[in-house]
């Protein structure tokens, strides 16, 4: 059996988190899709988009007309009526006659959609969505079989009573895609703020430690995880009935700088990864001075380099953490932007016994920027040799 999977708008992302949640390799995979021999909950993740069954894989120049309408009424005939309600996105060109087809292989509510995949509201109306997309020659014909709740998400973010748009609001999906970058269920963040990264993953983790240098912050945390516990517990974020989850509880919260966590009360560290958005520095205008930025840089550098040297100290074996680097730099002089990358990652760990973790296809770092944000998130894994 093969599965799919479609990538969410950092495809590295979903790439790394698939591997990391699934413990397996990836087939095949363009920047929109994956093909596994692994199936993985999309809900579980972040940043998969849906996924599901791959039923049949041709051949772009083989796959015909009737070929492709009698495999597909076969899948029908043969499910013992479960295709009663079906949605379908295919290629154009395998839309001819469909409808015809599908009723006569039983279906009675059939949905024909001209895009070529659905959205969740689309998914949410049927649940059994069949879907066609090609990769290199071959073209797939795949089953969703689980949606990522859309709904769930804005319901929770609107929900949480604590929102400091000054602090930077993490989106809820990154953060539960960096919490799935570590298979440990205790995490600890050492910058936690207002709680975002503990509340996008209440359903995966088992104990959480919270710190943060700004003791103001840490009754609102309180606040947005009770507040998250009740629509957690609503029971719909799966859509799908699912067995009862638990969700994680916080161990302790304490303000102190994150280069003193060595002196943290809780004294069992090392059964816990560190996650962290971190600290990204100031929110800046349109177009920063490269000065303002390194300075930013400078202080976050020195942060991390203590922080990290303490975690080796308490016995912390992953650290999963985001650095700021800056999507749509302008160069003084110039009419073009580049992203710029902070320069000091190799410093932070140099010394230690941690390091990083290959989490892109080419370096070990993955961007993650939205559209029109000025600070990007450069999302890092150092290990324990
Ligand atoms: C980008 S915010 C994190 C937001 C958080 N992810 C959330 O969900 O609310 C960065 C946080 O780091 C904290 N911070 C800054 N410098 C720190 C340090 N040296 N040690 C610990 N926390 C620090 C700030 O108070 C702030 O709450």
């Amino acid at each position: 059996m093969k599965y799919f999977y479609r990538l969410g708008h950092i495809p590295e992302l979903g790439k790394i988190e698939y591997k990391s949640v699934s413990e397996s390799e990836i087939e095949n995979s363009t920047t929109k899709w994956i093909i596994t021999d692994n199936s993985v909950n999309t809900h579980k993740t972040g940043s998969l988009v849906f996924g599901g069954v791959v039923h049949h894989i041709w051949n772009q120049k083989t796959l015909n007309l009737k070929d492709f309408q009698k495999t597909l009424s076969n899948i029908i005939k043969e499910s013992d009526g479960k295709y009663k309600k079906v949605g379908f996105a295919v290629l154009p060109k395998l839309r001819n006659n469909l409808l015809q087809q599908i009723k006569k292989a039983g279906a009675k509510k059939i949905n024909i959609i001209s895009r070529s995949e659905p959205n969740f509201g689309n998914w949410k109306g049927l649940k059994h969505w069949f879907i066609t997309f090609s990769i290199d020659d071959k073209i797939y014909l795949g089953e969703i079989t689980s949606f990522s709740n859309q709904e769930f998400w804005a319901k929770l973010d609107t929900k949480l009573p604590h929102l400091d748009m000054k602090r930077g609001i993490i989106n809820l999906k990154l953060a539960r895609s960096l919490n799935n970058l570590t298979k440990n269920k205790n995490v600890y963040d050492p910058f936690c703020g207002q709680g975002r990264l503990l509340i996008s993953a209440m359903d995966i983790k088992t104990n959480y430690i919270a710190s943060d240098i700004d003791e103001e912050v840490l009754p609102e945390l309180q606040k947005n995880y009770e507040k998250a516990v009740q629509v957690w517990t609503n029971k719909w974020q799966y859509i799908e009935k699912n067995d009862d989850i638990k969700l994680a509880t916080i161990n302790s919260i304490e303000a102190i700088g994150a280069q003193q966590i060595d002196t943290l009360k809780n004294d069992n560290l090392k059964d816990f990864s560190i996650v962290t958005e971190g600290y990204l520095g100031k929110t800046f205008g349109k177009n920063p001075k490269l000065k303002e930025i390194t300075e930013q840089w400078e202080k976050i550098k020195n942060i991390w380099i203590n922080t990290i040297r303490k975690s080796e100290e308490v016995g912390i074996k992953e650290i999963v953490f985001c650095l700021p680097y800056y999507p749509s730099y302008r160069p003084p002089g110039s009419n073009k932007v580049e992203p710029l990358i902070p320069d000091f990652i190799q410093d932070l760990n140099e010394g230690t016994d941690y390091q990083y973790e290959k989490l892109g296809d080419e370096t070990e770092y993955i961007l993650y920027t939205r559209k029109d944000s000025r600070t990007g998130h450069l999302i890092l894994k150092l290990t324990k040799r």
